[in-house]
């Protein structure tokens, strides 16, 4: 049977509905403050509902971020769907991995991602290039971006997030 999660592009009307369920999630320190901009979002609808929102980032060529990943629904497999639309864009605009900073690895795992050695704090305070040598998988351009991100956040210094790192060339159906 098809989920009943309906996932959507967001849309310039929605911008006020993001960021409402973003804001409690940016408070809690669970989600990346960031400016809400309609063409980076995917929304989830549940019964016509506004039930959850992702943003897609591009990074590089080849990588895009997956963020501010928020459920209201939980449970229901809003926060899975969220995931798989983000791999099915991602396959369909030529990227080849998806990276997300986060500390749910756990459950990231599940989807198939797999923990990148270095967390995102130790990006912000080391030699990206250094790290990358031994994953050539991810090109410096990804940590020198995960590290820019993570040197503004105000949390830096009490981060225990990771960066998760998905090959989009796994088919999503395998996983959770
Ligand atoms: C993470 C999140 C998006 C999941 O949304 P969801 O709609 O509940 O996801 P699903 O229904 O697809 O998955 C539910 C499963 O995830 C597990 N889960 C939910 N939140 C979790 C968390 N914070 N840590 C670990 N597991 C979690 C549930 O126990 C459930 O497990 P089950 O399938 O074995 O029963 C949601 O909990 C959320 O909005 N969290 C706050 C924001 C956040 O942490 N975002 C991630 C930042 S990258």
């Amino acid at each position: 049977m098809s989920s009943p999660v309906h996932v959507r592009p967001a849309r310039a009307s929605d911008v006020d509905a993001i960021q409402a369920m973003l804001a409690p999630e940016v408070d809690a320190g669970t989600v990346l403050p960031r400016v809400v901009q309609p063409h980076e979002f995917l929304v989830a609808e549940l019964g016509g509902e506004l039930v959850g929102v992702v943003a897609m980032s591009q990074w590089t060529t080849e990588v895009v971020e997956l963020g501010a990943l928020v459920s209201t629904q939980r449970g229901r497999g809003v926060g899975r769907r969220l995931v798989r639309a983000v791999l099915e864009r991602a396959t369909t605009d030529g990227f080849r991995s998806v990276v997300a900073l986060t500390s749910i690895d756990r459950w990231f795992v599940r989807l198939g991602f797999v923990p990148h050695s270095a967390a995102p704090w130790e990006l912000a305070s080391r030699q990206p290039m250094l790290v990358t040598r031994s994953e050539p998988h991810l090109d410096a351009a990804v940590c020198w971006k995960a590290s820019a991100v993570c040197a503004g956040c105000a949390r830096l210094a009490q981060c225990r997030q990771r960066m998760m790192v998905r090959s989009v060339s796994m088919p999503s159906r395998q996983v959770a």
